[in-house]
């Protein structure tokens, strides 16, 4: 097992990567007393895979559990979703010394880490990430929220987890296609941050593919290391966090453009090697160090190019509403070796064009 921490003071907590560990989670909960009885939010399909192992642990560790399961997809991270539940939370009679359970992708991490910001004011709750893009990055560093029609995520708030709980052996029963899409968000800490770690996904490919366990624990670990670092700096995102959005800024406008059809990490492999032919456009990026990122996506077979049925004059509709842009003008995050980046806010309108093609 390995154990890492998000040092944010009193609000330090730990992440846990082990196989196996969702059948150890009630033990785990009835020692650290995060909750006197919990909620345990999932979608339908998660529910269905892993619902009885987790409630099963809780009940083994004397800890009482209600269930409560929402329809899978992106479409359910809506404030309707939130006063559903917190509704039939309410019913239930949950209170404050209770606590919530995130399990699943995502959508569960953001829906359920919104609602135990907002309900009562605030109750405490834990991740159990069970897709890798949630995994190496959703479940750690509390950005909680949901969608509204005007956009992805512009509903939320900074609520940070008292412990996340990953298991690797979830990955076995994920569609192949999430796979790839949390590999693009793996890749995406390579490129920001630790040439190193870049190398390392060149030389393994094989072996992150078939979730060879060691591996994939080193590969999990290491993201989850990279992004407790960046929070520990800069929690609610005033500089160093927005490193993390490199590849989101086309990538989210893809991912709206297409109708949510191209789900999330691809779009945002699209988006890093958009954000990396900029980098190279602006003199920041060598021609070869772009091919090596290009070359690292394709690998794993992501997608690298913006298809070309996707309207793009949608996807600037979507850029120009961006939250990330400051005073109307957008920020990218542009690498400027594998391992670097810097933030430009210098682009113009023809470098966009250019590079969506
Ligand atoms: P998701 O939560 O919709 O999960 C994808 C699908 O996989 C769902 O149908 C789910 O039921 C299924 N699934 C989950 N785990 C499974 C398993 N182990 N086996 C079989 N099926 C499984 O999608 P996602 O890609 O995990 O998350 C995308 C969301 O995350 C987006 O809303 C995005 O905005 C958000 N996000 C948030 C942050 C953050 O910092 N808070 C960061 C990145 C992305
Ligand atoms: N996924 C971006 C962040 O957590 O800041």
């Amino acid at each position: 097992m390995r154990e890492l921490t998000v040092g944010l003071g009193s609000r330090s907590y730990p992440i846990f990567i082990a196989e196996g560990c969702l059948g150890r989670i009630g033990t785990d909960l009835a020692e650290r007393r995060v909750g006197k009885r919990y909620g345990l939010i999932m979608d339908d399909r998660v529910a269905e895979v892993y619902g009885e192992l987790v409630t099963e642990s809780l009940h083994g560790a004397g800890l009482a559990v209600e269930t409560l399961v929402f329809p899978h997809g992106e479409a359910s991270k809506s404030l309707h979703s939130v006063a559903d539940l917190a509704g039939r939370l309410a019913s239930l009679g949950i209170d404050r010394q209770d606590a919530l359970i995130a399990l699943g992708g995502g959508v569960t991490g953001d829906l359920a880490g919104f609602l135990a910001a907002t309900y009562m004011r605030g109750i405490p709750y834990v991740q159990v990430p069970t897709t890798l893009l949630a995994q190496v990055d959703s479940s750690v560093g509390g950005k909680t929220g949901v969608d509204i029609i005007e956009g992805k995520n512009l509903i939320g708030v900074f609520h940070q987890p008292r412990a996340v709980y990953v298991d690797i052996a979830v990955l076995r029963t994920l569609p192949r296609e999430e796979l790839l899409g949390g590999l693009a968000e793996v890749i995406k800490y390579g490129v920001i941050r630790d040439g190193a770690f870049f190398d390392f996904l060149e030389n393994h490919r094989q072996a992150i593919l078939d979730l060879q366990p060691e591996v994939i624990t080193h590969t999990i670990s290491t993201c989850c290391r990279i992004k407790a670092e960046v929070v520990a700096e800069d929690e609610r995102e005033g500089g160093m966090r927005r490193i993390l959005n490199y590849g989101h800024t086309i990538g989210h406008a893809v991912e709206g453009a297409s109708d949510f059809t191209i789900i999330h990490g691809l779009a945002v492999a699209i988006g890093m090697v958009a954000a990396a032919r900029l980098a190279v456009a602006q003199g920041l990026l060598s021609e070869p160090d772009k091919e090596r990122i290009v070359t690292l996506l394709k690998a794993y077979g992501l997608p690298v190019a913006v298809p070309g049925a996707l309207s793009r004059t949608r996807i600037k509709r979507y850029l120009l509403t961006d939250k990330k842009a400051v005073g109307g003008r957008l920020h990218f995050v542009l690498p400027t070796t594998i391992g670097r980046t810097c933030i430009d806010a210098d682009i113009s309108e023809a470098q966009i064009d250019a590079v969506l093609g």
